[in-house]
């Protein structure tokens, strides 16, 4: 007898640079970006159910099952694999929504990975990062599972190697939708191509300094909070939107370090502190081909 039930856990991420190249035809844009990993996440946990159905028993306020993206995850898992097997989902949330740090598309990988598991399904990761795009731009992000430089629209990664880091990220109080972003008439669609492949060391420079988020000065203009969050962090530092907003973020070289700025912002501000995580903890949940 195999698992009934998985705890797994559906980890943020952030963009360490975000450049808009361009715009497909279908009105999706071209990105070139560093996503990283960070040790804090939703909670999901998985129960296996004999009777095909896919329920989620933590509904999402004001969400109906047919856009909710964990519900979307299972089904689509079902119908790639022809499984008959169900699940009941259950989604702590612990990250913003409309937060840049990439929550939703996380759980739908986190239940993609995890019924991979559950279901003993073994699909191999790059089909599983295959069928996660029609998902959200970077849930196949989340499958790949390691620190990478995207392109595409997200889903063409590559591994980057970055030193360990602390980062400390505020989320300012307000929830910025992705769509509205990138349709802004304001928002720059023409950043230079950088040469991703073999990634050229001056490249790196702008990851670690010259770090730039074409989506920042958009987000900000229209939701002054994130403004006044990048403010607030930049007494410390260099900070950062993530994706699309609202959360920003700030790179220390310690923990004590990311730990006085969080204690200096605490009272003002939402702000926590988290790790990088060299790999997704559910890695080992798909297999390489
Ligand atoms: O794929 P995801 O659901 O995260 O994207 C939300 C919206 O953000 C898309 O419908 C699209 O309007 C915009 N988007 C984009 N180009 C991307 C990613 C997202 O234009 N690369």
């Amino acid at each position: 007898m195999g698992e009934t039930e998985l705890h797994v856990l559906a980890p943020a991420k952030i963009n360490l640079f975000l450049h808009v190249t361009g715009r497909r035809a279908d009105g999706y844009h071209l990105l070139q970006t560093a996503f990283r990993l960070l040790d804090r996440g939703d909670d999901i946990v998985l129960r296996l159910r004999q009777d095909g159905d896919v329920t989620r028993s933590s509904e999402l306020a004001g969400v109906p099952p047919e856009q909710d993206l964990v519900v979307r995850a299972a089904r689509l898992m079902q119908a790639q694999t022809g499984c008959r097997l169900g699940v009941d989902i259950a989604v702590t949330k612990r990250l913003p929504m409309g937060g840049g740090l990439g929550g939703g598309s996380s759980d739908a990988a986190s239940v993609m990975l995890g019924l991979n598991r559950l279901w003993s399904l073994e699909v191999p990761r790059a089909t599983l990062q295959e069928w996660a795009l029609p998902l959200g731009a970077d849930v196949p992000f989340f499958i790949y599972g390691q620190t990478a430089l995207a392109e595409g629209v997200g889903e063409q990664l590559v591994p980057l190697s970055l030193p360990a880091a602390w980062y400390v990220v505020v989320e300012p109080p307000v929830s910025v939708p992705t769509p509205q972003i990138f349709a802004s008439r304001e928002l720059t669609r023409d950043s230079k191509p950088l040469i991703m492949s073999g990634f050229p060391a001056k490249d790196k420079l702008v990851v670690e300094n010259d770090a730039r988020n074409d989506l920042q000065p958009v987000a900000c203009a229209l939701y002054p909070p994130v403004q006044d969050a990048l403010d607030a962090l930049a007494r410390f530092g260099r900070p950062r939107m993530s994706g699309s907003g609202a959360c920003v973020f700030l790179a220390c070289e310690s923990e004590s370090a990311a730990r006085e700025v969080e204690a200096a912002l605490a009272d003002e501000w939402k702000v926590w502190i988290a790790a990088s995580l060299e790999r997704h903890p559910l890695w080992a949940w798909a297999r390489g081909e």
